[in-house]
């Protein structure tokens, strides 16, 4: 149970038969507001609502703005994302990289629908986008891949296609080599093991999510360690993400 009392400025949160109270102007209770805003978002599909640069892009406008930081931090030549859906995605680091002047966006998809061809092949940025169908750990694909990435100096990648489990420990570990010391590879939609039970979901979703298939991925990897970037500007008492794409980050430490 949570309520928000506005005219006391009190939170408060009863769970596992305890309950406390915080005061509205602590991280504490930004955390509490901000777990039952994320499901309340789930619930209404929230992210189904935003587009950048005129493509429909389904992430949560935090995630959008801390990637963003990563990427200016990086400056990649290369992203690779796996999970096209409407492209707005790709858009949005085109539109990045097109602004710092350097790099190129890769999309992977399953299935491209034509309206969706269509749409970011007409679009200002579909220079700098190059589209790749089929399953994101086909071996086909994943070589496909490889060749674009080639003379890359710096490369970023996010995996947002499918989010089962070992789906997603196929991408991590397909994906891997594909990532330049010091970037990232960012496993989206690790939420998922919090809202077991929400409309829309699997109770298997409490295993059967990204931030598990990150977990047994880290069990044989020492090339990568989980580490979100840094938050440049940061004047207020939040320090945690209001996100998605929670356990999701990994830092390639080693080569
Ligand atoms: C969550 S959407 C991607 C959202 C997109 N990145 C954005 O920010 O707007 C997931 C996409 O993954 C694709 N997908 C699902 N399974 C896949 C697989 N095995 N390989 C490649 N793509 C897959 C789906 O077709 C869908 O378009």
């Amino acid at each position: 149970m949570i309520a928000i009392d506005l005219e006391r400025g009190l939170v408060t949160v009863e769970e596992a038969g305890e309950r406390r109270t915080y005061p509205l102007a602590s991280p504490e209770a930004f955390a509490v507001v901000s777990r039952a805003w994320l499901r309340c978002g789930w619930d209404t599909k929230y992210v189904y609502g935003f587009t950048w640069l005129g493509r429909p892009v389904i992430q949560l406008p935090e995630d959008l703005i801390r990637v963003q930081e990563a990427i200016y931090e990086i400056k990649p030549d290369l992203v690779i994302e796996t999970g096209v859906a409407h492209g707005g995605s790709l858009v949005f680091y085109a539109s990045l990289l097109r602004l710092l002047g350097r790099g190129r966006v890769v999309g992977v998809d399953v299935e491209i629908r034509p309206h969706n061809r269509r749409a970011i092949e007409a679009h200002e940025l579909s220079p700098w986008i190059t589209l790749v169908e089929g399953d994101s750990v086909a071996p086909g694909v994943v070589a496909r891949v490889r060749e674009l990435v080639a003379g890359a100096s710096r490369v970023f990648v996010v995996l947002d296609s499918g989010h089962a489990r070992d789906h997603v420990l196929a991408e991590l570990r397909a994906y891997a080599e594909f990532v330049t010391v010091g970037s990232y590879l960012v496993a989206a939609d690790g939420i998922m093991t919090d809202l077991v039970g929400a409309p829309r979901t699997a109770p298997d979703w409490s295993w059967n999510n990204p931030r598990a298939a990150v977990e047994q991925f880290l069990e044989t990897r020492r090339d990568f360690v989980r580490s979100e970037p840094p938050i440049p500007f940061n004047e207020g008492l939040v320090r945690d993400r209001v996100t998605y794409w929670s356990g999701g980050w990994l830092r390639r430490v080693a080569s």
